[in-house]
């Protein structure tokens, strides 16, 4: 799908790059001709990720770094603006999570969960905002059903994702007057993840959440990124503020899909 469109000569950030349904994005945008950038911690998975990227013949620079660490992250988008200039597309997906009762965890570890994905959101966007293409840059956040579906064992996440959110929904106003587009994308349960080793890490855990989808399967990481790209796309040029589900449906079902399935229970 990605050949659908054409992102040649495009620049394109992705935080969280070095793996899983982040990675599976910045493929894509590899697959479609962008340059692509990405940023994550551990400088061995940006290294393999790299790798990875360049064989589809692209320029490829990996940045090692924390989102929680505001003048990390700067430093990453400057150094990318020098090599590859204005950016075009920003995504924000660097997430940590585990599966805990709110009395299980400790202030930190729930303001963890928040400065990764939360603050981290918002270093990554403000970070963004002098280096982008004006008129014409669009910023995807990743989101999660957490943010609008409470989950048990989640409280740190869906406060952190429902932040993220709000702030989507505020930078697409405080940015639509320059033309950059502000969106989330949130993915349902996508298969072969991290994200979904930890939320449903047993077989009767992933039939229960199977069985309440509403499409009955869960997603692929192609799947999230085949909506990333048509949402950058010309396309969809009038789109902004959204909070875009790609999920099977699943969060149709409410709580009781999260209750009965991703709580690792
Ligand atoms: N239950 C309760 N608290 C937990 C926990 C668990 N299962 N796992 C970690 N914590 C707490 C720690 O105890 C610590 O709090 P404390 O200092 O009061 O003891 C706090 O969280 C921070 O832990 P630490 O390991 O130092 O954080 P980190 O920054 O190294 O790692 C995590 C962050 C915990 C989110 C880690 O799992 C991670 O890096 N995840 C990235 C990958 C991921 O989660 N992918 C899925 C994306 S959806
Ligand atoms: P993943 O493979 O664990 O990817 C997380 C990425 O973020 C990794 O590259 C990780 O690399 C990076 N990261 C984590 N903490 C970071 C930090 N502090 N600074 C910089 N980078 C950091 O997870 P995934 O399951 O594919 O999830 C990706 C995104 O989709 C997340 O935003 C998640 O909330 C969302 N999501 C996933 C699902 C699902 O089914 N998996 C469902 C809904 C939403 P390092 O650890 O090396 O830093």
């Amino acid at each position: 799908m990605s050949g659908q469109f054409n992102f040649s000569g495009q620049n394109v950030f992705v935080a969280g790059g070095s793996s899983g349904i982040n990675l599976g994005i910045a493929d894509a945008f590899a697959r479609a001709g962008a340059r692509v950038a990405i940023l994550s911690r551990s400088a061995e998975r940006v290294a393999a990720a790299v790798k990875s990227l360049r064989g589809h013949g692209r320029e490829v620079l990996g940045c090692t770094g924390d989102v929680r660490e505001a003048p990390v992250v700067a430093a990453a988008f400057e150094q990318v603006h020098t090599a590859f200039g204005p950016i075009d597309v920003v995504v924000s997906g660097a997430a940590g999570n585990f599966v805990a009762p709110a009395v299980g965890m400790s202030a930190n570890g729930f303001k963890t969960v928040v400065d990764i994905d939360l603050l981290g959101t918002f270093n990554v966007l403000r970070a963004s905002h002098g280096w982008l293409r004006k008129p014409g840059a669009s910023l995807i956040n990743i989101s999660a059903p957490q943010a609008f579906v409470p989950m048990p064992m989640q409280a740190h996440v869906c406060a952190a994702k429902a932040g993220v959110d709000m702030l989507t929904r505020v930078l697409a106003m405080e940015w639509g007057p320059e033309g950059v587009r502000v969106n989330s994308i949130v993915p349902g349960p996508i298969d072969g993840t991290e994200g979904m080793q930890r939320l449903t890490p047993t077989e009767a855990a992933r039939s229960a959440v199977m069985a309440a989808v509403p499409l009955r399967r869960f997603g692929t990481i192609d799947a999230v990124a085949n909506v990333v790209l048509m949402l950058c796309s010309p396309v969809c040029d009038y789109v902004t503020g959204v909070v875009l589900p790609v999920d099977g449906g699943a969060s149709l079902a409410g709580p009781g899909l999260f209750n009965s399935g991703m709580t690792g229970a």
